[in-house]
């Protein structure tokens, strides 16, 4: 594909796609016109033929690398033998419930769905039909899919911080009403929610991952663990970008912490499209998969066979390959070296992450909260990512994204990053002050 091609692709799409892309995350001021002809690996080729480096990772799915060869046989084979029925249930959905069973602490059950927001919607209703309650507590910061209950608050601007944003119009003021926005890492405002209301669930990203990487502070999530059982409150972890890429087990296993119920995805199935709600028993037995249970969960691709089959493959290479070990170390490796460069270079950050996750917010730390990150230096900040894209990396130019090591990165890719990042941070600072 040559660059006329891609610009041609670029606008046909917007002739009949809204906007030319598929979500709204995707169009990003200046890469209005990139198109996506490949990925491989740590990769991905745009329809002019230039490769990048990637980091953006779909937002955090291919933990292994684009299109792992043993994942993509699984679906090929399971695509081959056993397709989507609509009734019953496959062995691979089993095998693949069986092994969430086994590593993630909280759950003692579990229901396959197709993507993260299902996931959380389903969380929340179950946690209404056990309780009879209406409220449900999330924290600024967090995101857990588009639908009503939680499409508000993740990166407000400063006036909204402390009041309601919805990042949608259509959602009844009802919802946006049962819905209570906390303070994250500050258990005092959630005990004041939980006192003052009748909250059903309060649902977290253990870290916040869709500002970057806000870690908790030392006891909060288990602060919150007691609070929901002192108040019969549901404690839901979404784990969709936490869970498989920080542990087998989720985040649940390093902090220690078990939830009520935990929603999984993204990593799941290295790309594949699909998720799972589990929890304890009590909870998922009210779902309506038992005839006559209160709590409807449908859809029609629920278990896809071939998905199914991805997360089995993925799972299982995550077990019988040192991949945690390799993510964790190139990780450790970029957040140690762009600690050093900063301070080298005299600009006051923090570099935040965990594991195969890091991010640099350009600002005077610490960064416990949301509100902390709104002095974050934006423009540097998409600026410098943008300066990356012309040395052949890609880190999502939009302000707080994180970044991702996958298994398919190397140790001369956090040497390039490092290097290339240093001079990207030049060049912006230098036509700032030229
Ligand atoms: C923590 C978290 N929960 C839920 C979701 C929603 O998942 P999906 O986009 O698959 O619906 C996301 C998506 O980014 C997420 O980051």
């Amino acid at each position: 594909m040559s660059v006329t091609d891609q610009i041609t692709v670029a606008e046909r799409a917007v002739r009949v796609i809204p906007g030319g892309v598929n979500s709204g995350q995707r169009r990003i001021e200046g890469l209005e016109g990139l198109v996506i002809a490949a990925t491989s690996g740590a990769t991905f080729t745009d329809g002019a033929g230039r490769t990048y480096t990637d980091y953006h990772g779909a937002f955090g799915p291919p933990l292994l690398g684009h299109n792992d060869p043993d994942v993509d046989a699984a679906v090929a084979e399971t695509a081959r033998t056993v397709g989507l029925m609509g009734v019953g249930v496959s062995e691979v959905e089993v095998e693949l419930a069986e092994r969430l069973v086994d590593l993630v602490p909280s759950i003692e059950k579990v229901l396959l769905t197709e993507t993260g927001s299902e996931a959380t919607f389903h969380a929340i209703r179950v946690a209404r039909a056990a309780t009879g309650r209406r409220h449900i507590v999330k924290f600024q910061g967090c995101y857990h899919g588009w639908h009503d209950s939680v499409a508000m608050n993740v990166i407000s601007p400063a006036e909204k911080v402390g009041g309601k944003d919805p990042m949608s119009q259509g959602i009844f003021p009802e919802v946006l009403d049962a819905t209570i926005v906390c303070r994250f890492n500050d258990a005092e405002d959630v005990e004041r929610a939980l006192s003052e209301h009748d909250v059903a669930a309060i649902i977290l990203e253990p870290i916040p991952h869709n500002i970057g990487a806000v870690l908790p502070k030392p006891g909060f999530l288990e602060r919150l663990r007691e609070l929901a059982t002192r108040h019969g409150t549901v404690l839901v972890f979404d784990e969709v970008i936490t869970g498989f890429r920080h542990h087998l087990g989720g985040y649940q296993t390093v902090a220690g912490v078990t939830p009520d119920l935990t929603t999984l995805g993204k990593a799941m199935g290295n790309g594949w499209p699909i998720s799972a709600l589990g929890g304890k028993a009590e909870l998922m037995e009210l779902f309506s998969t038992t005839p006559g249970r209160p709590a409807l969960f449908a859809g029609t691709f629920n278990g896809h066979p071939p998905t199914a089959a991805a997360a089995v493959a993925t799972i299982d290479k995550l077990r019988s390959e040192p991949v945690h070990e390799h993510v964790f170390r190139l990780g450790g490796r970029a957040r140690a070296g762009l600690r050093e460069l900063y301070a080298r270079l005299g600009v006051p950050v923090v570099v935040s992450g965990f594991g195969s996750v890091f991010v640099t917010y350009f600002l005077e730390g610490p960064v416990e909260s949301y509100d902390d990150l709104l002095a974050n230096d934006v423009d540097l900040f998409v600026g410098y990512r943008r300066e990356l894209m012309s040395r052949g990396i890609f880190e999502l130019p939009l302000n707080l994204k994180r970044s991702h090591f996958s298994y398919a990165h190397t140790d001369d890719d956090v040497d390039r990053l490092i290097e290339a990042t240093e001079a990207a941070v030049t060049t912006v600072l230098a036509r700032r002050t030229g």
